[in-house]
C-alpha cells in the first residue's frame, strides 16, 4: 500500500466508524481495523478526526463570462480554493455563447482547465440558443463524459431561453441520459421590474433583491417542473434560494415528477438587509436569485435537513469588488452577478453539524454524495469504498478559525463571511492518493486536476 491513513473516524453519507483506509496508486484499496504499512507506506494519522470523501462542488463559474467582464479565479487559483476548503472535484459550467456548437465550447473549457486544475474537473454544457445543430449536438455529449446542461429562464436579452427551447431540452436531454439544470427565475418579470425601479432613480444594490422576488424564482421553477412532468424528463433546479421555490419542488415531487434541487451556501446565511450595507457595499451580495428576507435561510436548512433538497453547492461565480461589481456604481443591474464561495462550502455548510441542525452523514451527503450520485460520478467520487478514487478530506471537527479573506485562496478581494467564527475544517486534503493541501496549504501542483468523464443519469 502507498498511503494508509489511520486512527480516523471514516464518515461516508450512511456510516460513521472507526477504520484505517488504504490506499494504492489512486484508489482505496482497504477499509479496515489496525492496517499494517509496508516498507514505504506514507501514513497519515487521522486519530481524533473525521475521515470524508472529497467534496464535490456540482455549480462553479471558474474562467466564465459574465456581464461584459470575466469570473476572476481561473482553473488555478479557483481550484486551490476549492482543495483548500475540502473540494476535491468540481463541475464547471461552459457557457455557450451564440452561434458556437457545444464541441467547440467544451474544447475551449478544456483547453482552459488543463494544466492548471489542481483538482479534478467536470463539465455543464448550456445552451443559450436551441439551433438544429445544437440540438443534434445533444445526442452526442454523454460520449464527451458530459451529462448535464443548464438552461438559463432569466436574465432576458442575453442567455434566457423561451419555453419551447427548455421543453425540446427537456425532450433530447433526457433520451440521451443527459439532465438538465435549469436557472429558474422568470426572466421577462424581473427585467420588468428593473426597468420600472431604475425608472424611479432607484440604482443601489439593494432593489437587485426587489427586483427579484420569490414569487419570481416560484414561477419558473413550477413551470420548469411541469414542463419536466409532461416531457417524463428529470430536472435539476440550480440555486434554490426560497422557501416559495421549493414548495414548488416539493409539490412537483409528490406528484411523481423528478425534480431535484440544491441550494447554496450563501442562501444559508444572509439576508436582503446585507445587499443594504452602507455604501455600495451591498454589490458584494449581488448574486442571483438574491438573499432574501431573514425568515428564509432558516427554512433553507431545513430544507436541505429534510432531503427536500438534495445538495449544496457554492454557485462560485467570482468578481472582484474593485474593478469588476464596481461596473455597477449607479445602476445595480450592471452589477456582476455572483459572489465567490468555493473554499468556504463545506466549512460553513459543516456549521449546521455543530448547530444540530444536519447530522453528520448528511452532511456528507450534501457536499459530497449526492452530486456525485446526480452528476454520474459515483461511486469513484463521493465516497469512501473500495474501489473509490482516493480523494479524502482530514477533517477536524474541533479547529476553531476566524474566516477573513487574508487566509483563503480565490482571486477576488472579499468573502461575504468575513469575520465568522466557525468550528471544523479541513486539515489535510487527498487527491487520488497525493496529499495536495497540508495545513489549510496548497502543496500540489498545477496540472494535477484531471478531467472526469461521467455517467448518464440514472437515478
Ligand atoms: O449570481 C449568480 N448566480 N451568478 C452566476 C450565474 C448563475 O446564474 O448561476
Ligand atoms: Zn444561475
Ligand atoms: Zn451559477
Amino acid at each position: 500500500m502507498d498511503l494508509i491513513v489511520k486512527h480516523g473516524t471514516v464518515v461516508t453519507a450512511s456510516d460513521t466508524f472507526s477504520a484505517d483506509v488504504g490506499v494504492r496508486g489512486e484508489k482505496i484499496v482497504q477499509i479496515a481495523q489496525a492496517l499494517e504499512p509496508g516498507s514505504g507506506t506514507r501514513v497519515i494519522d487521522a486519530a481524533g478526526k473525521y475521515v470524508l470523501p472529497g467534496g464535490v462542488d456540482p455549480h462553479t463559474h471558474l474562467d466564465s463570462p459574465g456581464q461584459g467582464t470575466v469570473t476572476a479565479d481561473d482553473y488555478l487559483t479557483g481550484t486551490i480554493a476549492a482543495a483548500c476548503g475540502g473540494t476535491t472535484t468540481i463541475v464547471n459550467f461552459c457557457f455557450q455563447e451564440k452561434g458556437k456548437g457545444l464541441r467547440e465550447i467544451l474544447d475551449h473549457y478544456h483547453h482552459r482547465a488543463e494544466g492548471k486544475a489542481v483538482v479534478d474537473y467536470s463539465f455543464h454544457s448550456m445552451i443559450a440558443d436551441l439551433t438544429d445543430q445544437v440540438a443534434a449536438e445533444i445526442d452526442t455529449l454523454p460520449d464527451q463524459g458530459v451529462t448535464s446542461i443548464k438552461l438559463f429562464m432569466a436574465y432576458r436579452g442575453s442567455l434566457m431561453v423561451d419555453d419551447r427551447t427548455l421543453a425540446r431540452t427537456l425532450d433530447r436531454a433526457s433520451r440521451n441520459g443527459v439532465l438538465v439544470m435549469v436557472h429558474a427565475e422568470n426572466g421577462d418579470a424581473a427585467d420588468l421590474l428593473q426597468q420600472r425601479l431604475l425608472a424611479e432613480g432607484k440604482t443601489e444594490p439593494k432593489y437587485h433583491a426587489t427586483s427579484r422576488p420569490p414569487r419570481v424564482e416560484a414561477e419558473a421553477t413550477a413551470r420548469a417542473a411541469a414542463l419536466a412532468e409532461v416531457i417524463g424528463a428529470p430536472v435539476y433546479c440550480v440555486h434554490v434560494s426560497c422557501a416559495e421555490a421549493v414548495e414548488e419542488i416539493a409539490r412537483a415531487r409528490a406528484r411523481g415528477v423528478r425534480v431535484l434541487g440544491e441550494t447554496c451556501t450563501h442562501y444559508l446565511y444572509f439576508s436582503e438587509e446585507d445587499l443594504d450595507r452602507p455604501g455600495f457595499e451591498g454589490a458584494k451580495w449581488v448574486y442571483t436569485p438574491p438573499p432574501r428576507q431573514k425568515h428564509q435561510p432558516p427554512l433553507m436548512w431545513r430544507a436541505i435537513a429534510s432531503g427536500a433538497l438534495q445538495a449544496v453547492a457554492s454557485d462560485h461565480c467570482p468578481f472582484k469588488f474593485t474593478g469588476q461589481k464596481d461596473l455597477g456604481l449607479g445602476d445595480f443591474t450592471r452589477i456582476p452577478n455572483g459572489a465567490p464561495g468555493i473554499e468556504e462550502r463545506l466549512m460553513l455548510t459543516y456549521q449546521g453539524v455543530n448547530d444540530g441542525r444536519l447530522t453528520l452523514n448528511r452532511f456528507v451527503e450534501l457536499v459530497a454524495t449526492a452530486p456525485a450520485r446526480i452528476f454520474g460520478l459515483y461511486p469513484r467520487k463521493g465516497t469512501i469504498a473500495v474501489g473509490s478514487d482516493a480523494d479524502l478530506v482530514i477533517w477536524d471537527p474541533d479547529l476553531e478559525l476566524r474566516v477573513t479573506q487574508s487566509a483563503l485562496h480565490h482571486n477576488v478581494d472579499y468573502t461575504l463571511y468575513e469575520g465568522m467564527t466557525i468550528r471544523g475544517a479541513p486539515q489535510t486534503v487527498i487527491l487520488r492518493g497525493q496529499v495536495i493541501v497540508e495545513q489549510r496549504q496548497h502543496v500540489g501542483q498545477p496540472g494535477s486536476g484531471r478531467f472526469v468523464p461521467r455517467q448518464r443519469f440514472s437515478i
